[in-house]
């Protein structure tokens, strides 16, 4: 793997967070060049404060959900000379975000419009934008690819009763919009086929951010492996799906999920 990323330019969205920032660290060890983007706040000056000095790294403030700042990226970022090889539609409202770290999540029936609304427009349309800001400023100059990322609650549903006293639930639009993306994958994989164009779906399982040790061995449980993964086990195919070895790769999900889809 190692070299193989050197001389791509990557292009990530909500690069800041769990994942992101796990991916930009690791695509800068690969030689990559990494150009993150993210919401202002904390975890943008995080990130610029531990990458900001490298050669390699680009930070841009990006809302995905807001349309004039999605079409002006491309352009923007290939004016200061970088040309995304990889563009990375990342960014999600993962659920704790919506509802403000320590608010806990609504029943289903309690579920507002607007917060229903809310996320599909960062996960999906904002994804979509995205997608379509590269149609029309990369798919057919040079060669590119797209990747999505959908979840391991994209296409099975969540296991409700392992949220059961927890500070948290599955919120039920996350889960939506993570299968919707797929849909974007596989539409886009033959209408970009003949355009030196791919774009596949990377479904992650359950990364372990600090969860309680009940929490753990419930979803634990539900997975074949028994266990939570760390963010570089999902980096780790991440940096293969970015690199030109996935090259014959289109339209497909690669689940990470420690068999939890399998069964
Ligand atoms: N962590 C997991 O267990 C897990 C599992 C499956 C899938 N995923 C997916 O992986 C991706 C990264 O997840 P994570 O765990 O790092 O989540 P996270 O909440 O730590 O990070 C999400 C990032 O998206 C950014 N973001 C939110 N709204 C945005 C907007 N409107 N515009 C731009 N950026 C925005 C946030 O600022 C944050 O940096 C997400 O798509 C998530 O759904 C995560």
């Amino acid at each position: 793997m190692t070299e193989q990323l050197t001389g791509r330019t990557i292009f990530i969205t909500g690069a800041g967070g769990v994942l992101g920032s796990t991916y930009v660290r690791r695509m800068l060890a690969e030689g990559a060049r990494v150009v993150a983007t993210d919401l202002p706040g904390a975890r943008a000056e995080a990130l610029q404060e531990a990458h900001g000095d490298k050669a390699g790294f680009r930070f841009y403030e990006l809302d995905v959900g807001d349309e004039a700042q999605v079409t002006g990226i491309f352009q923007r970022v290939m004016g200061d000379g970088w040309n995304p090889d990889v563009v990375l539609n990342n960014a999600a409202i993962t659920g704790e975000m919506l509802m403000g770290a320590g608010k806990s999540f609504p029943d289903f029936a309690d579920t507002s419009v607007e917060d229903w609304e809310k996320t599909l427009r960062t996960n999906l349309t904002g994804a979509f934008m995205i997608a379509r800001q590269m149609d029309r400023d990369i798919v057919g100059k040079y060669p590119s690819t797209l990747i999505n990322v959908a979840s391991m609650y994209a296409l099975n549903g969540a296991h409700h009763p392992i949220y059961d006293g927890m500070p948290f639930k599955n919120f039920s639009a996350y889960g939506v919009t993570k299968a919707g993306i797929h849909g974007l994958t596989v539409w886009l994989a033959g209408y970009w086929a003949q355009r030196q164009a791919t774009v596949n779906t990377i479904a992650p399982g359950a990364v372990f951010n600090n969860h309680s040790e009940e929490f753990q061995r419930r979803v634990g449980e539900l997975i074949m492996a028994g266990r939570m993964c760390q963010p570089d086990e999902i980096a780790d195919v991440m940096l293969f799906l970015c690199s030109p070895q996935s090259r014959y790769m289109t339209g497909q999900m690669v689940n990470v999920d420690g068999g939890f889809s399998a069964w």
